[in-house]
């Protein structure tokens, strides 16, 4: 199914929830359903290209996810790291960038090299842009935005009746990426969890039930298909 208008979503976000439990409910470690979670990147990713969608933003790791033991933190770092080694021949080749947003300091030294490497060797890329949301929180994020701000008015170079809506988002790590379109978390959590709460300000929401390891392209496309029937008002009539 790949008859969704191509030409309405432009970005899609998806907070990926429900590897432990769908781990859980198989008996298995919590590591093995993030393992399985790396799949149906793969899967969206290509569903994306179909459908000509620019932006796909993962959330993949959050601000609070350090607060995890230790023992399930390593395991993630480390098949991020594996991640990032197995996608990047496969990102260049199909004309995918990659861009990291989060506070990116706090990830492993080594997990940083990869991610500065691979950001760099696909910089030119135009198929789409796949946005990893990494060590990621909206409120840190706004918080460092009003930090620069302010230093750059205490600098003189801007005055505060100059701060608007659209200096915030130029402060925000996704100063370059429009706004998501549509916003998709599965394992059926209705609520955002420190997400991109200033850009989503106005995206259409789809819960989805299903575990993040068992979502399929095919549950991307019926997202996308529940989007399109949605009415975008912005506020207006
Ligand atoms: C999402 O799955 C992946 C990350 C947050 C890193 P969870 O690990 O949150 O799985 P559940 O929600 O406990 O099932
Ligand atoms: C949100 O999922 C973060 C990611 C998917 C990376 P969590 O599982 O961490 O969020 P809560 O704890 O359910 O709010
Ligand atoms: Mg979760």
């Amino acid at each position: 199914m790949t008859s969704s208008d191509p030409h309405h979503v432009s970005h899609i976000a998806i907070i990926m929830d429900g590897n432990g439990r769908w781990a859980k409910e198989r008996g298995l470690p919590r590591a093995e359903g993030h393992r399985a979670g790396a799949e149906s990147i793969r899967e969206v990713t290509e569903a994306c290209i179909e459908l000509g969608v620019k932006y796909l933003t993962l959330y993949a790791f959050s601000s609070e996810n350090w607060n995890r033991p230790q023992s399930e933190v390593d395991a993630l770092m480390k098949l991020l790291d594996r991640f990032l080694d197995d996608k990047a021949s496969e990102l260049d080749k199909q004309k995918i960038r990659l861009q990291a947003i989060g506070d990116l300091d706090k990830l492993p030294a080594a997990t940083r090299k990869r991610l500065d490497r691979i950001q760099e060797q696909t910089k030119n890329h135009q198929t789409m842009t796949l946005v990893l949301a990494l060590s990621y929180g909206a409120r840190e994020e706004i918080t460092a935005a009003v930090r620069s701000i302010a230093k750059a008015a205490i600098a003189g170079e801007i005055s505060p009746e100059e701060i608007d809506t659209k200096l915030i988002a130029q402060h925000l790590y996704t100063k370059d990426i429009p706004d998501p379109d549509l916003l998709i978390r599965t394992s059926g959590e209705m609520r955002v969890s420190n997400f991109l709460l200033w850009q989503i300000s106005y995206s259409e929401i789809v819960i989805v039930k299903k575990m993040w390891p068992d979502f399929r392209q095919g549950d991307l496309f019926a997202a996308v298909e529940e989007y399109n029937k949605r009415h975008r008002r912005f506020g207006a009539l």
